[in-house]
C-alpha cells in the first residue's frame, strides 16, 4: 500500500472495535494495508484473544510463505491494542464495529462515538444481521454511518458489502468502496435490507440443508458432498454454518423472518436446539461435527460395508442417461440385465429431480431392490456426484448395496431419500428461486447477485448463472414439484422466473 493510495481514501488510522473472529480478521486486512489500526475489546482477556487469533493468522501467511517475517513485524507495529475506546477512537478517520449482534450494546456505543470521535470520522458496522439505519439511529449524525459487512474468513474472501441508509451521505459510502478496493476486496453497493445480498440467499439454503438433515434426507456428510461435489461449492452447508457459527447463523434468519415472514426463513428446529445447547460449530468446539479431535469423527454406521451385488438390473430411460453406467458395470464385471430376475439384487433407474422414483421402481416391479440413479456434474472439469436415491419401500440393506455398487465403480455416491429435487435441486434451485426474488425485487442487479455469491461465498458461478445453466424451465418444474410434494410456499416459483422459463429467456446469458 502506498502513501498515495492511502491519501485518496483519506483514511489512514482505523479503530476496529471487537476483535472476534470478524474483528480480527478486519484488523489484520486494514493493517496489512499500511494503515494504523487501533484495535479494542472490552477487557484484556478478550484483547488477548483476539490479539492471539490475529498472529495466528499472520503466521499461517508467514509458514505459507505468503508474508515475511520482517512483513509480519511491520503489520504487528501497526496495531496498537487499546481497551478504553474513547482514547481508541480520538484520531481515527474511521471506526469499524464488529462487538455482539446486539442492538442495545450497538446503540450504547454509538451514542458515546458522538462524543468520542472526530466529527467527521466515518463510522461503519460489520452487522451481518441488525438494521444499518436503526444502528445509525443512536449517533446523532447518522449521514456518517454504513454498513461494511466483510465474510468469512475475513482475510480471504474477496467481497465486501457497503450498506448504506436512507440517511448515508454519498461521500460515506463512497469513501468506503474505496477503501474496500484498497483492501484488495471488490464492493457491492447496497441499500439497507435485512440480510443484505449474501446471507439473504445464503442462510435459507444453509437452513434448508438442516431441514434436509433433521427430516433424515440424507446424512450430514452426503448433504455436504452433495454441495460441494454437485454443485461445485467450496463448503457443504453444515461445514460452512459451523464456520459461521450456527447462532449468527440463526441471527439473520430471525431478522428475515422478522422482514419478510413465510416459511423460507423460519428456522430449522434443530438449529435452534443446537443453538440452545451452545453448540455453535468451530468456535464452541462442537456443532454439526465434533472439533475436539484432529479429525472430524465419521458418524457410526453411516457407510456399512455390502458386497457389491453380483447382478444388477438396470432399467433404460429414453434419454440414455444410464448408457455410461451401463457399460461401467460391464466392464466392472458385473452381470448386467434388462430385466429384474430371480437372481437381481439390486434395480437401477434413472431418478429424474420433478419425480418419485417410487413410480419406476413399482413399474419396474421390484421396489424393494429398486435405486433411482442422478448423475450430476459440477462443472469447471471437477467430478461430479452420483445420486442414489431411495424410496422409501425399498428393503434395509439395498442403500449399502447401492454404495457398495458406487464405490466399485469409482463414483462419488451420496444417498437420498426419494423426495422431489433429492439433495443438490432441492438445494440450490430453492435459492436460485431467492435470487431471482431479489432481482424481481429491485434490490439488486443480477450481476451483483452473481457477484456477491462468487465473491463472499467461493460459488465457482453464481446463482442466477447456474440457474440458466440449468435452464429456468428446468428449474420451474422441479420446484413445483417441490412445492406439490411438501406444501411449502417457499418453493413457489417466483413469477418472473415463471415468466422467464415460459419466454425462454435467460437471466446472465
Ligand atoms: N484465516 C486466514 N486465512 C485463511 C483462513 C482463515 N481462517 N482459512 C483459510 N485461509 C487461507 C489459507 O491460508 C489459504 O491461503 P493461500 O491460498 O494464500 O495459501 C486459502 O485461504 C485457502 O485455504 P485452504 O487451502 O486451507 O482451504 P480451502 O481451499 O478449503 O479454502 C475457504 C478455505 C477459503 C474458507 C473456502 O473453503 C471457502 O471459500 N469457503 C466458503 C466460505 C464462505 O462461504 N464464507 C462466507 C460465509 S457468510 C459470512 O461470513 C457472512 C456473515 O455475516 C455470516
Amino acid at each position: 500500500m502506498t502513501d498515495n493510495v492511502i491519501q485518496s481514501t483519506g483514511i489512514r488510522e482505523v479503530a476496529v472495535i471487537g476483535l472476534g473472529l470478524m474483528g480480527s480478521g478486519i484488523a489484520e486486512l486494514v493493517a496489512r494495508s499500511g494503515r494504523r489500526v487501533v484495535a479494542v475489546e472490552v477487557s484484556q482477556d478478550l484483547l488477548d484473544q483476539g490479539m492471539a487469533r490475529l498472529r495466528v493468522s499472520l503466521d499461517r501467511a508467514v509458514s505459507r510463505g505468503k508474508l515475511t517475517g520482517t512483513g509480519r513485524e511491520e503489520i504487528l507495529a501497526r496495531i496498537r491494542p487499546a481497551d478504553d475506546i474513547a482514547a481508541a477512537v480520538a484520531n481515527a478517520d474511521l471506526v469499524i464495529e464488529a462487538i455482539p449482534e446486539r442492538m442495545d450494546l450497538k446503540r450504547t456505543l454509538y451514542a458515546g462515538l458522538d462524543a468520542a470521535c472526530r466529527a467527521d470520522a466515518i463510522l461503519a458496522t460489520n452487522t451481518s444481521s441488525l438494521s444499518v439505519t436503526e444502528i445509525a439511529g443512536g449517533t446523532q449524525y447518522p449521514a456518517r454511518v454504513a454498513g461494511l459487512h466483510f465474510f468469512n474468513p475475513a482475510p480471504v474472501m474477496k467481497l465486501v458489502e457497503v450498506i448504506s441508509t436512507v440517511l448515508t451521505s454519498p461521500d460515506t459510502s463512497q469513501a468506503l468502496a474505496l477503501l474496500a478496493r484498497d483492501l484488495g476486496k471488490t464492493p457491492v453497493q447496497v441499500s439497507d435490507r435485512a440480510g443484505f445480498i449474501v446471507n439473504a440467499l445464503l442462510v435459507p439454503y444453509l437452513n434448508h440443508a438442516v431441514r434436509l438433515l433433521e427430516t433424515a434426507q440424507a446424512t450430514r456428510e452426503d448433504i455436504d458432498t452433495a454441495a460441494t461435489a454437485g454443485l461445485g461449492l467450496p463448503m457443504g452447508p453444515l461445514t460452512l454454518l459451523d464456520l459461521i457459527g450456527l447462532d449468527t447463523s440463526l441471527s439473520v434468519l430471525e431478522v428475515l423472518q422478522a422482514e419478510f415472514g413465510g416459511t423460507r426463513y423460519a428456522a430449522a428446529p434443530l438449529l435452534r436446539k443446537l443453538c440452545d445447547a451452545r453448540l455453535f460449530g468451530r468456535k464452541s468446539g462442537r456443532g454439526f461435527y465434533d472439533y475436539r479431535h484432529s479429525t472430524p469423527a465419521a458418524a457410526a454406521g453411516d457407510h456399512d460395508p455390502a458386497p457389491v451385488p453380483a447382478e444388477v438390473a438396470l432399467i433404460r430411460d429414453p434419454d440414455g442417461l444410464l448408457n455410461e453406467l451401463a457399460s461401467q458395470i460391464t466392464a466392472a464385471g458385473i452381470r448386467l440385465t434388462p430385466q429384474p430376475s430371480a437372481a437381481t439384487s439390486l434395480v437401477i433407474v434413472a431418478a429424474d429431480p420433478k419425480h418419485r422414483v417410487l413410480d419406476a421402481a413399482l413399474a419396474a416391479g421390484h421396489p424393494a431392490d429398486v435405486v433411482g440413479i442422478r448423475f450430476t456434474g459440477a462443472g469447471d472439469g471437477k467430478p461430479g456426484l452420483t445420486e442414489l436415491v431411495l424410496p422409501d419401500v425399498t428393503a434395509p440393506g439395498t442403500a449399502a448395496k447401492a454404495r457398495a455398487l458406487a464405490a466399485k465403480l469409482g463414483l462419488n455416491a451420496v444417498v437420498s431419500r426419494d423426495r422431489a429435487g433429492f439433495l443438490t435441486a432441492t438445494l440450490a434451485y430453492a435459492q436460485f428461486n431467492d435470487a431471482v426474488r431479489m432481482f424481481q425485487d429491485g434490490y439488486a442487479s443480477l450481476s451483483d447477485i452473481d457477484t456477491a455469491m462468487m465473491l463472499g461465498c467461493g460459488y465457482p458461478r453464481g446463482p442466477l448463472q447456474m440457474l440458466d445453466d440449468a435452464g429456468p424451465a428446468h428449474v420451474v418444474s422441479v420446484l413445483e414439484a417441490m412445492h406439490a410434494a411438501t406444501g411449502d410456499p417457499a418453493f413457489t416459483p417466483v413469477p418472473l422466473l415463471d415468466e422467464y422459463a415460459t419466454a425462454g429467456t435467460r437471466f446472465r446469458s
